[in-house]
């Protein structure tokens, strides 16, 4: 078990307004302040700046859910790591499922955006995760592998550590049906050790997220697995209640780590 602080991050999806949205991240700011756990907030793209008003020089970051690999150019809807990094992201989501489903995100493009992200100063949360049919075949090993792989031949493994993985199983997500946290430290520890298998040190300091359904209930067992360095949360992201609450838990378990 690592004594890096947890790290949760807030994926709104497509929801939010500028009300809405101040409300929550000011609640945020207000009752983490004395926290050591790492939290960010990921916004649609339009709310960045809104987000860096709020939150810049505070202990939150912020971060996009999606980004191109090109610096700019005639890619109508799109936008670019350097935009980002304008708006001070930290972060940037790559990979989700929701968007590798519809058709838009292959393992190849996540690889050459990992890189691009990188390249602009960002961190990428690369978003891995097996469908419930394929969790139903027991081939959860093989698909997380199968979405790992070209984008550490893509970057090389030193680079993948200045990034984070998000082990979201889609049949988890957004179904109110986590996985359990047995499964989540299974598919957790598998991923550190495929990676450890290239560079140990490497795998030692990756932070490894689990997202999927992570409400105030079920977070502090989920968080508390070993292999687990936070969350990625969905839903449970859109009451400022729900979300401060499972930072709350985040904190406790950071807390009592570096205490021991
Ligand atoms: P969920 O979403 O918490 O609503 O399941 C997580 C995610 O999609 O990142």
């Amino acid at each position: 078990m690592s004594n890096r602080p947890k790290l949760v991050v807030a994926n709104r999806k497509m929801h939010g307004s500028l009300p809405d949205n101040q409300q929550f991240m000011q609640s945020l700011l207000l009752h983490t302040q004395q926290h050591h756990a790492r939290y960010a907030v990921c916004p649609p793209h339009p709310y960045l700046y809104q987000a860096q008003h709020i939150l810049q020089n505070s202990h939150i970051a912020w971060g996009g859910q999606n980004m191109s690999r090109f610096e700019k150019g005639a890619y109508t809807g799109s936008v670019s790591p350097v935009m980002l990094k304008e708006f001070g992201c930290t972060y940037v989501i790559i990979g989700h499922s929701e968007r590798r489903q519809r058709g838009h995100d292959s393992d190849e493009s996540c690889g050459e955006r990992f890189e691009a992200a990188l390249k602009a100063g960002l961190t990428p949360i690369l978003c891995i995760g097996e469908t419930l049919e394929e969790y139903e075949q027991g081939e959860t090993d093989l698909v997380v592998v199968r979405q790992l792989n070209p984008v550490i031949a893509h970057v090389g493994i030193q680079a993948l550590s200045k990034g984070v993985i998000a082990y979201e199983p889609v049949w988890a997500i957004g179904s109110g049906k986590a996985a359990t946290p047995q499964h989540v430290q299974a598919i957790l520890s598998f991923i550190r050790g495929h990676i450890g298998l290239l560079d140990e040190q490497v795998a030692e300091k990756m932070d490894l997220l689990y997202g999927g359904s992570v409400n105030p209930s079920n977070a502090a067992q989920l968080l508390s697995m070993p292999d687990v360095d936070g969350g990625l949360i969905g839903g449970a992201s859109l009451v400022a209640d729900d979300f401060i609450r499972i930072c709350q838990i985040a904190n406790e378990l950071t807390e009592l780590k570096t205490a021991a």
